[in-house]
């Protein structure tokens, strides 16, 4: 799969709007949302009335990226705000396969992340339930970090756990995702590349998404 998902994290949030609508007329295949609580990663984003605005108003697939405690507290919330693809953090999970049972059992598909410390092993148990993995390429909690060089063979392994494992999970990259790294990360196996401040930043950010998106 070669999908593209926009992150709104450095966006301009008093015309969110806008950028909404620039993705919406884009190649953008999901619009990604970072929730942060200030707790699992040392910033806030945003929370539920922005999920609820950019909802709204896009026509492209929600991916819900929690960077939170306890995120099983809000699954039906970030269903019934519209959310396709809700994510949490492996290391946020006591009750992980739980938790991922939950989120299909609300009817969405249910991601896992893992920090840039975190070894793919530990996935081991729960790939045949997970309908995507997340490979954190920064330490979550801010948009417009540097990638960390060492995240592609970290991909390339996530993909060969996931085939030893016959597990159709699919693989998202996250963190500091340009043109200049796209390439290799599909090369190692990504399905899905989440971009902020690649796209924001760029002069012209709807050329950007197709750009990354055709590499
Ligand atoms: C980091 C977030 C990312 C981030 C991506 O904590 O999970 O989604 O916003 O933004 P860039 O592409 O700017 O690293
Ligand atoms: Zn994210």
């Amino acid at each position: 799969m070669n999908y593209i998902a926009p992150s709104i994290l450095n966006a301009d949030f008093a015309h969110l709007h806008r950028s909404i609508e620039m993705f919406n007329a884009s190649e953008a295949d999901w619009i990604h949302l970072d929730i942060m609580d200030g707790v699992f990663v040392p910033n806030i984003s945003f929370g539920m009335p922005v999920v609820a605005a950019v909802s709204r108003i896009t026509t492209k697939p929600l991916d819900a990226h929690l960077m939170i405690v306890q995120p099983e507290k809000f699954i039906a919330e970030f269903k019934q705000l519209g959310v396709n693809i809700l994510t949490v953090q492996y290391e946020a999970c006591t009750h992980l396969h739980r938790t991922l049972q939950q989120i299909q059992q609300a009817g969405m598909k249910a991601g896992v992340a893992i920090n840039p410390h975190t070894p793919v092993s530990v996935l081991e148990e729960i790939a045949a339930v997970a309908d995507l993995v997340l490979v954190m390429s920064v330490n979550p909690g801010f948009g417009g970090q540097k990638f960390i060089a060492n995240s592609a063979d970290k991909v390339a392994r996530a993909k060969d756990l996931l085939l030893r494992k016959k597990s159709a999970a699919l693989i998202e990259v996250d963190g500091g995702v340009n043109r200049h790294n796209a390439r290799l990360l599909r090369d190692a196996g990504a399905d899905i590349l989440v971009v902020g401040n690649a796209i924001l930043a760029a002069n012209n950010p709807t050329e950007e998404i197709a750009v990354i998106k055709n590499l």
